[in-house]
């Protein structure tokens, strides 16, 4: 089969999953990509409608061993018509659990043929220099990874007769699905006296949860503790003096430090 764009589609608050989709389409030579990203909010509900022609890369993080809630949402604009599919998760080095049979499920349900599948490693969202969890990653053994990968599946593409030939990509996991963020009501503060009001955590905040005026507002509820406007903040002011939250990081630095490795469905490693 003949592809003419790869459509790369994610929710990536810190930047990680969107950097492995990038390396991902890099394999996949002599095609035209395209980002659709859906981590700031949106008003719009236009749907986005990939067609047969194109490959979509899908990406979210794990949160909680599940996909995160407003990635679900913002993925369900999203009306396929037998578009292949790669599903990609990225997860802090803990677990990705049940989150990537979570998005190839979903992927079926939006009208995508999943042709592979791929769970990589990023800095978790909880990390900082000193409390390390996967910090760096992807670095440039997980990219290389990625444009393997991406290379592997245009091979598998290019070798397709039509999308009735594909089988069924396997993924591990359970159903139903397990897990799932904490339901947790909190948010990073604001350090008053080194914020420069810039705005910048307003700019990142997938929920809008931010507002900058003559200080710096969170609406708690509607924080969904992604670190985006912690690991943005030019002047450090963003942190997390929640104590759950510092308990939550000891626990992850302490006990995620062995490095875990991509891993790849539906395509010969
Ligand atoms: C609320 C929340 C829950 C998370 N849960 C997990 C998890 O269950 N397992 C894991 O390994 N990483 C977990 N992470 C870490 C993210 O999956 C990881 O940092 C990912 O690289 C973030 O992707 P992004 O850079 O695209 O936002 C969690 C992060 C957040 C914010
Ligand atoms: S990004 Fe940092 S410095 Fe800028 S407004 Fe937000 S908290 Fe203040
Ligand atoms: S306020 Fe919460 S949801 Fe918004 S960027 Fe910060 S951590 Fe993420």
């Amino acid at each position: 089969m003949e592809i003419n764009k790869v459509k790369l589609i994610y929710f990536s608050p810190t930047g990680t999953t969107r950097k492995v989709l990038e390396n991902v389409a890099k394999g996949i030579a002599g095609t035209l990509v395209e980002h659709i990203d859906l981590t700031l909010p949106c008003h719009t509900r236009q749907a986005i409608t990939p067609s047969p022609q194109e490959l979509v890369i899908l990406g979210a993080p794990v949160y909680g061993g599940r996909l995160p809630v407003d990635a679900i949402n913002r993925f369900r604009r999203v009306r396929a018509g037998k578009t292949l599919a790669v599903v990609v998760v990225v997860y802090g080095n803990r677990e990705f659990d049940d989150a990537l049979l979570e998005l190839r499920d979903l992927a079926v349900e939006l009208g995508f043929l999943p042709v592979a599948g791929g769970a990589f490693i990023g800095e978790h969202s909880f990390a900082s220099p000193d409390a390390p969890i996967a910090n760096g990653r992807p670095d440039s053994v997980d990219l290389q990874k990625a444009t393997a990968f991406g290379a592997r599946i245009g091979e598998r593409v290019a070798s397709l007769q039509s999308p009735v030939t594909l089988t069924a990509l396997e993924i591990p996991g359970k159903f139903p699905y397990e897990g799932g963020p904490r339901n947790m009501a909190v948010s990073p503060i604001t350090k008053k006296d080194i914020c420069t009001l810039c705005g910048t955590c307003a700019s990142v905040c997938p929920t809008a949860a931010i507002s900058v005026n003559d200080s710096v507002a969170t609406a708690v509820k509607a924080c969904i503790r992604c670190c985006a406007c912690i690991k943005s903040c030019p002047t450090g002011a963003r942190r997390w003096e929640d104590d759950t939250m510092k308990i939550i990081t000891a626990w992850l630095t302490e006990n995620c430090r062995t490095r875990k490795e991509p891993q790849l469905f539906g395509v010969e490693a």
